[in-house]
């Protein structure tokens, strides 16, 4: 039997804007029941998530999921985002083919799932924040669930990333401004070629990168470190792609968020002075933005200026260069002579824009050189894991470096960057570490 619980009614404005007055005490609904403006569906056995319609501005109303347990009011996923309600009295139910709707009074969708193919379908509400479409007889198999559509959060258990078998690509767009959830500029998106790794993007612009995965962080994430917890996964078979996050800690609440300025943002909930703390962001400084100091330069927050060519490269446009605009970046000083190149170490460096590099997962370093070294066209090569019993693998880089910086010692990785022969001579010369600022001039010395 359903309980409909009433609880107290609050009248100011606050209230009516966030919290509705009834709630369900079910998660559950089934094809004949729905829910009305007023009611909400509240996840158990915690309680810790509830879902039904809002308004940030009393003008527009939305249908989503926040967090019950949390009294500061926190939307972690909204339905019709990009279709408000223009009047508070809408109905969320079942519709066509075991789909789930929210319609107006008039019985206008607004929003749709649409097919499930549910037969005897069920909507519930979890304790992870997701809304899921099941059969009734079926708990573990879900026809349907809002974390393959996420808005702007990421929250435990949710996969950001590619199901390319279902040709799902799930991925976090910021709201457009903290009182309005319609799709923002910004988002934060897998792309699964090459050695996969995660865009944040302003509309059609790069604007950051995580760097890929290399088994124990993203390249780009130095300070992320497994946080007593909560666990970080990233996964990367041939069809699922997906980078993903775990609490280990039941009492602990975290939550990933594209805001709607343009960064990423890691809250962890603190119990006890009730606040959500910042635990991450990024874009952090100038040298995470995307290719700051252009194709073979190196970003590097303690130089001054911050961008470096990589040895045996020169600024291509020096007068820019010099002016500490290093968009253009840097060319090689001397031409390649293939199967005669050598290799250059560059160490602590978040790996270069690896899209269009390629990996295998089963060369040891050596093979990794010697196959990179058969194509002229490869520019660089680095261990594509480096956690402890996988160290190992290969990526070879196949085009121009984009979007290298320079982290402390032990932070960042080694990658071996195609060079002339003549020049390795040159810079091993000087017992250096790989950098030429360009502006300083070189003296060749006598080895
Ligand atoms: C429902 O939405 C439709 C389409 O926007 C609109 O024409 C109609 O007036 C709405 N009904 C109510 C009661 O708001
Ligand atoms: C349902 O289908 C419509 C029309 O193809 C599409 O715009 C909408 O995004 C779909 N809804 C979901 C939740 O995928
Ligand atoms: C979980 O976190 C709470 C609050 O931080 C802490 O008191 C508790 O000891 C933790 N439990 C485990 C199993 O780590
Ligand atoms: C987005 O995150 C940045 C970095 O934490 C913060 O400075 C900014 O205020 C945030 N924007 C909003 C709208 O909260
Ligand atoms: C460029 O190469 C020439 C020799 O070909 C060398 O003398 C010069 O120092 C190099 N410049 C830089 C900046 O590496
Ligand atoms: C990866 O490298 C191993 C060892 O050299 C080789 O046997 C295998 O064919 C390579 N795999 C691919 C997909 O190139
Ligand atoms: C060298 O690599 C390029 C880029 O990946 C590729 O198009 C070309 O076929 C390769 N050449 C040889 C001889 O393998």
């Amino acid at each position: 039997m359903r309980d409909i619980t009433n609880k107290l009614h609050c009248f100011n404005i606050l209230c009516l804007t966030f919290f509705p007055t009834i709630a369900f005490s079910v998660d559950t609904l089934t094809s004949t029941q729905s829910l009305t403006n007023i009611q909400t569906l509240v996840s158990s056995p915690a309680q810790l998530f509830e879902l039904g319609f809002f308004t940030p501005d009393n003008s527009r109303w939305y249908f989503g999921i926040w967090y019950k347990k949390i009294p500061v009011s926190t939307f972690v996923w909204v339905a019709n985002r990009d279709q408000p309600l223009s009047n508070p009295s809408n109905t969320f139910k079942f519709g066509d083919q075991g789909s789930i709707v929210v319609v107006n009074e008039s019985g206008t969708i607004f929003w749709s799932s649409n097919q499930t193919q549910g037969v005897n379908p069920v909507v519930q509400l979890l304790d992870t924040g997701n809304l899921v479409v099941r059969e009734e007889s079926n708990a573990d198999n879900y026809l349907w669930q809002s974390f393959d559509y996420p808005t702007d959060t990421l929250l435990p258990g949710m996969k950001l990333g590619w199901d390319l078998d279902a040709n799902m690509d799930r991925y976090l767009t910021s709201w457009k401004n903290p009182n309005d959830p319609s799709t923002g500029a910004f988002s934060f998106q897998l792309d699964f070629h090459g050695f996969p790794e995660i865009f944040l993007w302003r509309n059609q612009e790069r604007v950051y990168r995580s760097g890929p995965w290399n088994g124990l962080r993203f390249s780009g994430t130095p300070e992320m470190e497994p946080l007593d917890g909560l666990s970080f996964e990233f996964a990367n078979y041939q069809h699922k792609v997906y980078y993903s996050f775990s609490e280990t800690n039941a009492s602990l609440f975290s939550r990933l968020i594209m805001n709607s300025t343009g960064y990423l943002q890691r809250f962890v909930w603190i119990e006890s002075s009730q606040v959500w703390n910042l635990f991450w962001y990024a874009p952090k400084d100038p040298c995470d933005y995307y290719n700051s100091c252009g194709p073979y330069g190196m970003c590097d927050t303690n130089a001054s200026p911050i961008c470096k060519c990589v040895k045996g490269f020169v600024p291509k446009n020096l007068q820019a260069w010099n002016m500490r605009d290093g968009a253009d970046g840097c060319v090689r000083n001397t031409s390649l002579a293939c199967e005669k190149d050598k290799f250059l170490p560059l160490n602590n460096m978040k790996l270069p824009d690896s899209t269009t590099a390629f990996v295998n997962k089963s060369m040891s370093l050596t093979e990794c050189q010697e196959m990179c070294l058969k194509n002229c066209s490869y520019t660089a090569y680095a261990n594509y894991q480096i956690t402890g019993q996988g160290v190992g693998g290969c990526v070879i880089w196949t085009g121009e470096l984009l979007d290298m910086r320079v982290y402390a010692e032990g932070s960042g990785q080694d990658i071996y960057v195609r060079l002339a022969a003549s020049e390795i001579v040159l810079h091993e010369s000087f017992g250096d570490k790989g950098v030429c600022d360009g502006s300083t001039p070189v003296v060749p010395v006598k080895v």
